[in-house]
């Protein structure tokens, strides 16, 4: 079987997810991995044809998939009956953010065969160090994740997803109406007003020193240079990325967003995010 696994990443952990799903699928089923942000905004249905699965892979952003990832979503040729599968990495509650991407991909006519749900590390959770171990807390005070316990946890449910879809077995996440609920009311409030607001509220703090990095890397073009001025535009999808790339830590994001300002800076280990002309 050929794969195709088409993803969005912001600081690199569903990058790092789509790897380890390709390892899985292993040499008699040679997996292909996309970097959303390198294909084109319209994908062509000759490309998809080249493939008997593709997978599609999004991190979660306040219980939503990010714009980026709806957008591309959007933009998908028909399925037409084309066998698929979902994935989503997050910081503690994956499952709520399913419910939009399974209706675009099954209105699309794709023929969804499987969901899962990955823990990775929470890029804008709250995290500390246990001896050599990052641990990890994002919105529970009782729930407790280890690296290692994410990515013990991670390689069963991949081995899961990769033995299902081989079966020819279908293998879906469950999603508690009350999930849908939180997913779809914080929706509106990302997608309308979160990533607009990402045009006005970050800002460079002294340290700047022009370099570019944050440009050359913003997955959504949405950085540019003017007059000696680290400028944001409205087509951020608040993937982090920039907060984390910056080597002088200037950019910093005002209230009601200044929760995603760095405690410290987090990327996939091992992965770098690609650069743009
Ligand atoms: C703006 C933003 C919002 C997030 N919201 C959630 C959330 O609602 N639930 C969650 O479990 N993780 C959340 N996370 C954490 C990410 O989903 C998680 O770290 C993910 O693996 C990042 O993937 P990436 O490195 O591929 O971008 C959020 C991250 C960002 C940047
Ligand atoms: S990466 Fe940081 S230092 Fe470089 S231009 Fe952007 S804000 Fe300034
Ligand atoms: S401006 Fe920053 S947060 Fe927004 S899309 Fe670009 S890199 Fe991501």
């Amino acid at each position: 079987m050929r794969v195709a696994v088409c993803y969005f990443t912001g600081t690199g952990n569903t990058a790092t997810a789509a790897r380890e799903i390709a390892d899985r699928f292993g040499p008699d089923n040679p997996t292909d991995l996309y970097n959303i942000e390198l294909l084109p905004a319209t994908v062509d249905p000759d490309f998809l044809a080249r493939y008997d699965l593709v997978g599609l892979g999004s991190p979660v952003y306040a219980y939503n998939e990010p714009p980026a990832f709806t957008r591309f979503l959007r933009e998908l040729p028909p399925g037409n009956g084309k066998p698929s599968f979902l994935f989503m990495t997050a910081g503690q509650d994956p499952e709520a953010c399913l419910a939009q991407p399974v209706r675009t991909l099954r209105r699309k006519g794709y023929d969804l065969r499987a969901t899962v749900c990955l823990f990775m590390p929470g890029n804008v959770g709250c995290y500390w160090f246990e001896g050599d171990e990052m641990v990890f807390r994002f919105l529970s005070p009782t729930r407790r994740f280890s690296t290692r316990d994410m990515e013990r946890e991670r390689r069963e449910r991949i081995d899961r997803l990769v033995r299902s879809l081989l079966d020819g077995r279908t293998e879906y996440e469950s999603v508690t109406p009350w999930q849908r609920f939180v997913s779809w009311s914080l929706r509106g409030a990302f997608h309308h007003a979160a990533a607009p607001l990402m045009k006005l509220l970050p800002y460079t703090a002294g340290g700047c020193n022009l370099c570019g990095i944050c440009v050359q890397t913003c997955p959504t073009q949405s950085i540019s240079i003017l007059n000696r001025r680290v400028r944001f535009s409205t087509s951020c999808t608040v993937c982090v990325r920039c907060l984390n790339v910056c080597p002088e830590h200037a950019i910093r994001v005002r209230w009601p967003l200044s929760v995603l300002n760095r405690p410290k800076q987090y990327l996939s280990p091992g992965w770098s995010p690609p650069k743009h002309d």
